[in-house]
């Protein structure tokens, strides 16, 4: 029998597509038992927003969240999205930081790392990747999907052989925006079996409605496994919903592993999940309608929104269509990045300066000028000339691994906090988000004292 992997989302994509990643572990806890039993091959419940979620906005320690999650899994993996060299945040980090803070994921309970590089640049995810090895996790390095002159099944195959040489354990076609349609999906998935012997899973967004039938095809090209969301945090944004796609796959013959009646247990767990978001003005469903611009753009909706966005701001969204017609220019002339964060948001700035200033290039962003010196890792092509020698002048670009250039980051981050870091999970929380980390500590000191001297009293 043909199998098929399921990765349910509702604990980190899902809720990170739909409700900008605010769901409190207590939300969540008492449906986890149940999770547990459901067959899921990995729930992908940590990394990707959810870190800088929890210290800024909900009062959670992260690590801690992991920790007590892992408790209710007896039976299934925990599975995370890692930025590579970037681990959770925006900007490299030293690679004593990334080895340490992918060692303490996988000795708080994380089991599988989803490894990527907004670049595809795999020297970015090289380091992630080895100490996830070393600390016993099951690394799975990722291709980011995207449509460009450039990005063609031979560039795709040569980094998914450049992850299988690097000892990754599975390989992910990771599908941002929801733009690879159902014949591309096959065809890369077949020309990758053909090449690589690594399971192949595939990752995908419903955002513009080909999410359901990319995964159909996902399957039929021989798919290990697929990202689904429990149905009432499914769609739009999110995730296709995981008991549709496995009513369809089990019909043809795929065996998922996982109990429909649970499925719908779990679901009906969270709909009034769900419903609280509603109200509290936090889901809205603008996000669930089927977006097909991204088709005719070939960029990212999230990318889309944000352009508006920033044009209304301006008083100036009757430049729209300029803007439009400038990023895939500007995405050219930086080589082709796939436009995934930070790029997306790189390029869509750059564009829209480009546009409302009457003259190109005139004002260039800093990360753009960062990016052209090679600081974000390898352009996938060729940078163009005359905007390299702008910016770079007599400097040459850098040629090897930005992250080499930086010191460790751990022992003055020790030292800065003295008492308040508990642990290096704490040191870490710090390196990654300092503003949110110190808060967070503060808040947490002074929930200690006050039930201290509550004692006290009583
Ligand atoms: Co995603």
């Amino acid at each position: 029998m043909k199998q098929m992997h399921i990765t349910e989302t509702v604990l980190r994509d899902a809720q990170q597509s739909l409700i900008a990643t605010r769901m409190p572990f207590e939300d969540f806890e008492a449906v986890l038992d149940e999770m547990d039993q459901a067959g899921y091959h990995s729930i992908e419940c940590w990394g990707g927003a959810t870190f800088d979620s929890c210290l800024r906005y909900l009062n959670e320690d992260p690590w801690e969240r992991l920790r007590k999650i892992k408790a209710h899994m007896k039976n299934t993996k925990l599975q995370m999205l890692l930025r590579g060299q970037n681990l959770l945040g925006y900007h490299h980090y030293s690679d004593d930081t990334v080895r340490r803070f992918v060692r303490k994921s996988v000795e708080n309970g994380m089991d599988i790392i989803r490894i990527f590089d907004a670049l595809n640049d795999m020297r970015n995810i090289q380091v992630a990747v080895d100490e996830c090895r070393k600390a016993g996790g099951h690394a799975q390095g990722c291709i980011c999907y995207t449509i460009s002159p450039i990005h063609n099944l031979e560039m795709f195959v040569s980094l998914g052989m450049q992850i299988e040489e690097m000892g990754c354990h599975s390989l992910c076609i990771k599908d941002m925006a929801g733009i690879m349609s159902p014949k591309e999906c096959f065809d890369l998935v077949t020309a990758l079996r053909e090449n690589i012997q690594l399971p192949i899973y595939v990752h995908t967004h419903a955002t513009t409605g080909l999410g359901y039938m990319t995964y159909l095809k996902a399957a039929e090209a021989g798919a290990a496994g697929i990202d689904c969301a429990t149905s009432c945090f499914s769609g739009g944004t999110s995730q296709p919903a995981t008991e549709s796609v496995v009513y369809a796959l089990s019909q043809l013959g795929y065996h998922c592993g996982v109990d429909a009646q649970k499925l719908n247990r779990i679901n009906n767990f969270f709909l009034p999940v769900k419903d609280k978001f509603s109200e509290n003005g936090m889901f809205d469903p603008y996000v669930l309608s089927t977006k097909t611009d991204a088709l005719i753009y070939q960029i990212p909706g999230g990318m889309l929104s944000n352009l508006v966005a920033q044009l209304k701001a301006q008083n100036a969204i009757d430049r729209l269509e300029e803007v439009l017609d400038e990023t895939p220019r500007v995405r050219a002339e930086l080589g082709y990045p796939p436009l995934v964060t930070p790029l997306s948001q790189m390029v869509g700035v750059q564009a829209t300066v480009n546009v409302l200033l009457g003259e190109r290039y005139k004002s260039i962003g800093k990360e753009i000028k960062s990016y052209i010196r090679g600081e974000y890792g390898k352009a996938p092509g060729t940078i163009d000339a005359g905007l390299a020698q702008s910016v770079l002048g007599d400097e040459k670009p850098m040629t090897g691994r930005y992250a080499e250039t930086l010191p460790a980051e751990y022992e003055e981050a020790k030292a800065h906090l003295g008492d308040r870091a508990r642990c290096e999970e704490d040191v870490l929380s710090y390196i990654a988000f300092p503003q949110q980390a110190e808060q967070f500590f503060a808040r947490r000191e002074r929930t200690f004292t006050a039930s201290y001297s509550f004692k006290e009293v009583g």
